[in-house]
């Protein structure tokens, strides 16, 4: 074959490859002795609904290869995002990959690996060459799905899926905005805590309120209880305060109403949290001082700053927040540390309406 002159070389037709992100799966089958085998394959495909096919392609120096390449069936294990270890079992060479691992014999006694997202049973019906890989085609013959999410494998690494909240197109600017901010704030956050030495928190307005996605912690973390998913009070945390304080009333109101009514904000009323929020808005950030509210939690009494990082239509996407034990963190509003958080949040709400634009 004429040799192609090439202008890449396969070190960055890996990387170019990698941008096309997979599941994980691991495919196994039995030897003609009733031994298992089976690796761990991204090049899984679907080919054809009718009739139901489905592809994947084994390097030909895979030691296991002419089994694969003379065996009648094969089982697809896709793998879970809880998974990684199995993945990376099956990614090596050995001879006892199996050993510990939970499996069941499908209806051909093909190897099922326990606690996957989903399996396929398939029979091979066609192999092709394919460079320094054979193709190999399966007829489906048994499926079942586990209800499991399942693992992500692109750029070299594992990951797991998020689902992507584009809205209608009519929506996409703001909601582009909203995808954005937490990616692009997770970076300025580590940036932001290595540089002020501070614990911080990136808060989003969730569907249980305002919701803490993300900690970075200082070299003395305030707690070792910082919890990511933690859903925070809107009226007695200064993520809450700043939420309430910017987002449409009608988002927060049901929250607020709750939390006045049970009690759990006691020094406040519905016109003291009017003057309070116009005084936050004014100030540009909410601070709390020496507060006990979250003294359970994190073993102390606080102090801490939260200022809101707005998408291209000026409405709040999320909230850039620092805590320190009280009496240590300054909440000042000429202090480096809100000042320095203000620029940032300016920072990352200009990338953000400048990435919608
Ligand atoms: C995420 C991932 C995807 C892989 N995909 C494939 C693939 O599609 N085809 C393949 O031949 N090898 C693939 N490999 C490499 C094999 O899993 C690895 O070479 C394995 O050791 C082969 O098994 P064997 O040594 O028992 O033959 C992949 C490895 C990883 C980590």
């Amino acid at each position: 074959m004429e040799a192609a002159v090439r202008s890449f070389d396969s070190r960055e037709l890996r990387q170019v490859l990698g941008s096309f992100f997979t599941g994980v799966t691991v495919v196994t089958t039995v030897d003609g002795h009733g031994k298992p085998h089976g690796l761990t394959a991204n090049s899984f495909s679907s080919v054809s609904l009718d009739p139901p096919l489905i592809l994947w392609s084994q390097s030909r120096n895979a030691p296991s290869h002419p089994v694969f390449r003379t065996a009648e069936r094969f089982a697809v294990n896709i793998l879970a995002d809880d998974q990684v270890e199995v993945s990376n079992r099956f990614a090596r060479g050995g001879a006892d990959k199996f050993s510990g691992i939970a499996t069941r014999a499908g209806e051909h006694r093909m190897p099922l690996i326990e606690g996957c997202a989903a399996h396929l049973e398939c029979r091979l019906v066609n192999a092709y060459p394919g460079g320094d890989h054979v193709v190999f085609i399966g007829e489906v013959e048994r499926i079942a799905r586990h209800g499991r999410p399942p693992l992500l494998f692109g750029g070299g690494r594992y990951l797991v899926a998020q689902p992507h909240d584009l809205g209608p197109p009519t929506d996409r600017g703001a909601n582009i905005a909203r995808l954005n901010a937490v990616r692009i704030a997770t970076r300025a956050l580590v940036e932001l805590s290595d540089e002020l030495d501070e614990t911080l928190g990136l808060g989003v307005w969730g569907n249980k309120g305002p919701t803490i996605v993300r900690w970075e912690e200082a070299s003395e973390p305030v707690s070792d209880n910082l919890r990511t998913g933690l859903v925070l009070p809107v009226l007695t945390s200064v993520t809450g305060l700043a939420f309430a304080a910017w987002l449409p009333a009608e988002l927060t109101a049901p929250f607020v109403a709750a939390e006045l009514a049970d009690g759990a904000a006691p020094d406040i009323d519905a016109t003291g949290l009017a003057q309070q929020l116009a005084s936050i808005r004014a100030a540009g950030f909410a601070s709390l001082v020496g507060s006990d509210g979250f003294a359970d939690l994190y073993g102390t009494r606080i102090n801490a700053v939260s200022v809101p990082v707005f998408d291209l239509d000026g409405a709040m996407v999320l909230a850039l927040t620092a805590i320190g034990a009280a009496g240590r963190l300054d909440t000042g509003a000429a202090g480096a540390l809100v000042q320095r958080l203000l620029a940032a949040a300016l920072d990352l709400s200009t990338k953000l309406a400048r990435r919608a634009a």
